[in-house]
């Protein structure tokens, strides 16, 4: 390419996921300048399925922030989500119970797509097949990111360092041993999911309890639907050809008034497994971890991307103060304004996972408390609440100094 690299500059960005794209976005919006590295191709990760569903506050940071045109056009609002078992479905109704407040559904690749877009159209460095090999002096005033691009090992000093580089990053390794505790837990079981070239068979998304293991019926678009079913935690594509995915969908979906499964071509399979994890604190010197770097947690509550905003909200919140004025209590509280809704976060995840999933070693009494929480979010008002305000979003956290 030949173009002249950036050597310095005030936020090394590691990772263009949702963290890092959404946190070079803020900051340029603040005057601050970043550099992200992102060791695939744009093709790559544009092309990445994962997450679908959006928080409330998530859109809404999008729109405010002027990348959410094709979102508000593309995106489908949800307000309830169904709730399904013993043949029968139960509606989890937001409107009436979460204050009017949503979810949309939009693809998290659709997302990656709008913030990379937007970078490079205003001329920001972003580079693709930029590998970040490790962080340096994060100690010290100018930490260093070693990366590699274009067959050659370089440097990129920083302000600061951002570590977006998700669950495999480097960036994490930084912080000297001892520093950081890890709290995880793995699941027994991992999620198979699949696209496929059908319309959905349903409005809202359906959450599905069966005693062959959860499955969940969501979509990205009129005529893609997005399919999800319980597998061993070691299963391989292999064992489950199309055939057996469908069987199983239509016994786990299955609801007695006649309801019907539509099949379609699969565009797209991927085994992801289950577990949670939180490394606490998320910052070391002047290295911040956002995102999945530092947390993690199992899909059921759709809430992996939305964290990851959260986290890039707060922090972009602390920098502006910092170099603006030189005040540090925003990025000194960052760690610790973060954890909070990472704990609650991962406290619903857990919960939703525990309810809906079948457990290989479960006994005939566990099975009965699992049915008895399924019971009562369907029918208590207060219950069902506590699960509406959780799935589209608990309020955001306060980012500026000046209240
Ligand atoms: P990532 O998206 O993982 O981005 C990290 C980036 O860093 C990647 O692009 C990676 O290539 C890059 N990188 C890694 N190492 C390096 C390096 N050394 N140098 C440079 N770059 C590097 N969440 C939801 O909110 N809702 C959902 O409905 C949902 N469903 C999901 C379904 C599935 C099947 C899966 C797997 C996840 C789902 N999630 C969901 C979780 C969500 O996808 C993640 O939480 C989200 O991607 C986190 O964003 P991130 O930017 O922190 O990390
Ligand atoms: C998705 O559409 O990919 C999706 C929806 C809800 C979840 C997880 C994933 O809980």
């Amino acid at each position: 390419m030949g173009e002249e690299l950036v050597s310095r500059t005030q936020v090394g960005i590691v990772g263009a996921g949702p963290a890092g794209l959404v946190l070079g976005h803020l900051l340029h919006r603040e005057g601050i300048d970043a550099v992200v590295l992102e060791s695939r191709s744009r093709d790559y990760v544009e092309r990445r399925v994962r997450a679908g569903v959006l928080e409330q506050g998530t859109v809404d940071l999008l729109i405010e922030t002027g990348v959410g045109e094709r979102l508000q056009r593309e995106g489908i609002v949800h307000h309830g989500i169904e709730l399904r078992f013993d043949g029968r479905g139960h509606r989890i109704p937001f409107d009436e119970l979460a204050d009017g407040r949503g979810i949309t559904i939009y693809g998290q690749q659709e997302v990656v797509k709008d913030l990379i877009a937007a970078r490079l159209d205003a001329g920001l460095p972003l580079l693709f097949e930029a590998e970040a090999l490790g962080v340096e002096g994060i100690d010290g005033d100018e930490p260093t990111i070693r990366y590699r691009y274009e067959g050659r090992e370089r440097e990129l000093r920083c302000d600061v360092v951002a570590g977006c580089d998700g669950y495999h990053g480097v960036s994490r390794e930084a912080a000297p041993a001892g520093a950081l505790t890890q709290y995880e837990r793995e699941y027994p079981f991992a999620w198979l999911g699949i696209l496929a070239e059908v319309a959905p068979s349903t409005e809202e998304l359906i959450y599905a309890y069966h005693e062959n293991g959860f499955s969940l019926h969501s979509l990205r678009s009129p005529s893609i639907s997005r399919l999800y079913v319980q597998c061993d935690a070691g299963d391989e594509l292999e064992q489950w050809p199309d055939e057996r995915i469908w069987q199983e969908l239509h016994t786990r979906l299955a609801r007695d008034d006649g309801w019907e499964l539509e099949e379609g071509p699969i565009v797209e399979r991927t085994i992801a497994p289950m577990r949670s994890i939180v490394t606490e604190p998320m910052q070391h010197g002047r290295l911040y971890l956002a995102g999945d770097a530092v947390h993690i947690v199992p899909a059921t509550g759709a809430k992996g991307l939305n964290l990851a905003v959260a986290d890039v909200r707060v922090l972009a919140g602390g920098l502006v103060d910092w170099f603006r004025s030189g005040n540090e209590r925003l990025l000194e509280l960052y760690s610790a304004t973060c954890l909070r809704r990472v704990w609650q976060t991962q406290n619903f995840s857990a919960w939703m996972t525990a309810m809906l999933h079948r457990y290989p070693d479960a006994d005939d009494y566990q099975l009965r408390l699992q049915r008895a929480q399924l019971d009562y979010v369907c029918r208590s008002r207060a219950a069902a609440a506590s699960l509406a305000e959780q799935y589209v979003g608990l309020e955001l956290a306060q980012t500026k100094s000046s209240v």
